[in-house]
């Protein structure tokens, strides 16, 4: 997957995009044929155990965006630009996306805004540094908003809405999220975009859906936003596994012989593996 085929995908192809965060679920999801895996800074709350997107590193960012990429496949890396990483001045957030790309090996970074990071987005796509937007719900203004709600409702905020996509496409992003709008703005902002829109929680009209992993694999038990769909229950079967692993080994039939390696008659290398 490259920039142009995602460009050239608007009104033909559905895009798929899922999140990861480490070179394991990397190499699941491109193996799994998403078209886009996105390194999003919901790393936070799903991975890193915070509360929100707001305390997340640029270096951290990066390391596990240097994990996606390693196992990426032939998949499209983007990587969410973290909250003050880019916007306290564009000199600072051009050199934070050329650090992305530069150390990370991702092909494309994602900001969350609208019309006041146009400018940027210009410098940064004339440089070479391919940008995805993000409009709707923004996590990182979840101070401002008092919580997370579904942005659009109101016709003054899906005008806004409609206006900040239009600004960005102009300014020259490549695609572009939208988050928790109605599915009715969902529909008609893919209509008036020139470039694909990818939803989650934007309606099925979108030219592409993104998913966080932990909700699509099931890889937490708390209760799932509306929007998500769940397609596996991986930690029910991951706590199973682990249970009659503990009970293995409490009960000393863990590790049996399969497991253990002899003194010696076998190529060392070969030793370490199963079937050896
Ligand atoms: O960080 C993230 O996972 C995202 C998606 C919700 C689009 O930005």
């Amino acid at each position: 997957m490259n920039i142009k085929k995602i460009r050239e995908s608007k009104n033909q192809d559905r895009l798929v995009m899922l999140t990861s965060y480490d070179a394991i679920t990397a190499a699941i999801v491109s193996q799994g044929g998403a078209d886009i895996i996105l390194v999003g800074d919901s790393l936070a709350n799903t991975s890193l155990g915070m509360t929100s997107t707001l305390p997340l590193s640029l270096d951290s960012i990066i390391e596990r965006c240097k994990a996606v990429c390693s196992h990426s496949g032939d998949a499209l890396v983007v990587c969410d630009m973290p909250f003050l990483s880019y916007g306290i001045s564009e000199e600072e957030t051009i050199r934070n996306c050329g650090r992305v790309l530069k150390e990370t090996g991702s092909h494309a970074v994602k900001m969350e805004g609208g019309e006041w990071l146009a400018p940027v987005i210009k410098k940064l796509v004339n440089i070479g540094v391919p940008v995805m937007g993000h409009v709707g719900l923004q996590p990182q203004h979840v101070n401002s908003y008092g919580g997370m709600f579904i942005q659009g409702r109101t016709e003054e905020e899906a005008l806004s809405i409609l206006k900040d996509s239009r600004e960005l496409v102009e300014a020259g992003i490549f695609s572009l999220v939208a988050e928790c709008i109605p599915e009715e703005l969902g529909k008609q902002l893919t209509e008036e975009t020139a470039v694909p829109v990818i939803g989650i929680g934007a309606g099925p009209h979108c030219d592409g859906q993104v998913q966080v992993i932990s909700d699509l694999l099931g890889l937490t038990t708390g209760k799932l936003p509306k929007h998500a769909g769940q397609y596996a229950s991986l930690a029910q079967t991951a706590q199973e596994a682990v249970a009659r692993y503990s009970k293995d080994v409490r009960m000393g039939a863990f590790p049996g012989p399969d497991h253990c390696f002899p003194l010696s008659g076998i190529n060392n290398h070969e030793a370490m593996h199963n079937g050896a």
